[in-house]
C-alpha cells in the first residue's frame, strides 16, 4: 500500500552517487528529508553535505564515502561499506556522470580518451553499482533502482555526442535490466531531467550559453528549471508510489519532449 505524506522513506536506505555535489546534493537532501538514511557516494568529498544533513536529521540518517564510480574496486568498498554502516540498501540513485565539466564542441573533435571517460563513468559506473548493489536486493526481493538519464538522447542535443550517447545507453539499460530484476520485486527506471540550473552547471558558461534560451523557449512551461523542480519525482520513484512502475523512464523537463 502506497504510504503517503513525509516521511515516505522512513526505514530505507539510500546510496546517491554523485551525492555530494550539483542536482545530486539536493537528492541527497530530499531522500534524507523523506526519513531514508543516505550515503552519499562521490568523488568529490562529501562531508560537509552530511554535516548539514546530519545537523537537520540526525547523524544516523547520513554517511559519506569518496570513491571512483568507474572503479569496479572502489564500488565494492563502497558497497560493503553502505551494508556495513546501515545494514541494507533499499534505493540506488545512479547520479554520478562526467556532464557539467564537459564543453560542447563539433562531432569530430572529441579525443577518444574523453569518449571512453565519458562511457566509464556514465554508462560502465551506472552497470558496477548495479553489478554490485542489486545482489543485496535480490536477496531481500525489494529494491528501486533510479538510473538518472536525461532529455538530451529524446531530442538529439548537439555538440554533446558521447554524452548524449552515454545517457541513450542508460534508457536502454534501464529498459532491459528492469526485466531481469522484476522477478526479485526490483523495480528500475530512470529519472530524465531536462536541461537544470545547478550550482555545477551554472559554473560552466558555454552550456549556460547555448542550452538557456533555447531550452527554455522549447518547453510547454517557458521558465528555466531547478534541482528542486526534480526531487517530487525521486521520491515518488524511490517510494512505494511507484510499486508497479518499473523499466519507464520519468522525463521532467517541463515538456520540452514528448516521451
Ligand atoms: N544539469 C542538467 O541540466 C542535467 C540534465 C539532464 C541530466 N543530468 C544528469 O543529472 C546528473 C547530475 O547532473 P549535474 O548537473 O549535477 O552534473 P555534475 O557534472 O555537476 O555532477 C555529477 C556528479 O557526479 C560526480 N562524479 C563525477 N565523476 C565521478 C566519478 N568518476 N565517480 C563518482 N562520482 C563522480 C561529481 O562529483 C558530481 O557530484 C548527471 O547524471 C547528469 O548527466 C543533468
Amino acid at each position: 500500500m502506497a504510504r503517503l505524506g513525509p516521511g515516505r522513506l522512513a526505514g530505507k536506505t539510500a546510496i546517491v552517487t554523485g551525492g555530494a555535489r550539483g542536482i545530486g546534493r539536493h537528492y541527497s537532501q530530499a531522500l534524507a528529508a523523506e526519513g531514508a538514511r543516505v550515503m552519499i557516494a562521490d568523488i568529490a568529498d562529501g562531508k560537509t553535505l552530511a554535516e548539514e544533513i546530519a545537523g537537520r536529521h540526525g547523524a544516523e540518517a547520513i554517511a559519506s564515502v569518496k570513491f571512483d564510480v568507474s572503479d569496479e574496486k572502489a564500488v565494492k568498498n563502497l558497497v560493503a561499506q553502505t551494508i556495513e554502516h546501515f545494514g541494507q540498501i533499499d534505493v540506488l540513485v545512479n547520479n554520478a556522470a562526467v556532464y557539467s565539466t564537459l564543453t560542447p564542441r563539433s562531432f569530430n573533435e572529441w579525443d577518444t580518451d574523453l569518449w571512453d571517460k565519458v562511457m566509464a563513468v556514465n554508462v560502465r559506473g551506472s552497470y558496477l553499482m548495479v553489478r554490485h548493489v542489486a545482489p543485496h536486493m535480490v536477496e531481500r526481493r525489494s529494491g528501486k533502482i533510479i538510473n538518472i538519464a536525461s532529455g538530451a538522447p529524446y531530442k538529439g542535443v548537439p555538440r554533446m555526442l558521447p554524452y548524449v550517447t552515454s545517457k541513450g545507453a542508460i534508457l536502454a539499460f534501464t529498459r532491459a535490466l528492469s526485466r531481469e530484476l522484476g522477478q526479485y520485486g526490483i523495480a528500475v527506471n530512470s529519472l530524465s531531467p531536462g536541461y537544470i540550473l545547478s550550482d555545477t552547471g551554472l559554473q560552466n558558461a558555454t552550456h549556460v550559453e547555448e542550452e538557456r534560451v533555447p531550452v527554455r523557449n522549447s518547453r510547454a512551461f517557458k521558465r528555466d528549471a531547478y534541482p528542486e523542480d526534480l526531487l517530487g519525482a525521486l521520491v515518488f520513484l524511490a517510494s512505494s508510489d511507484s510499486d508497479f512502475v518499473t523499466g519507464q523512464s520519468l522525463v521532467v523537463d517541463g515538456g520540452a519532449v514528448n516521451n
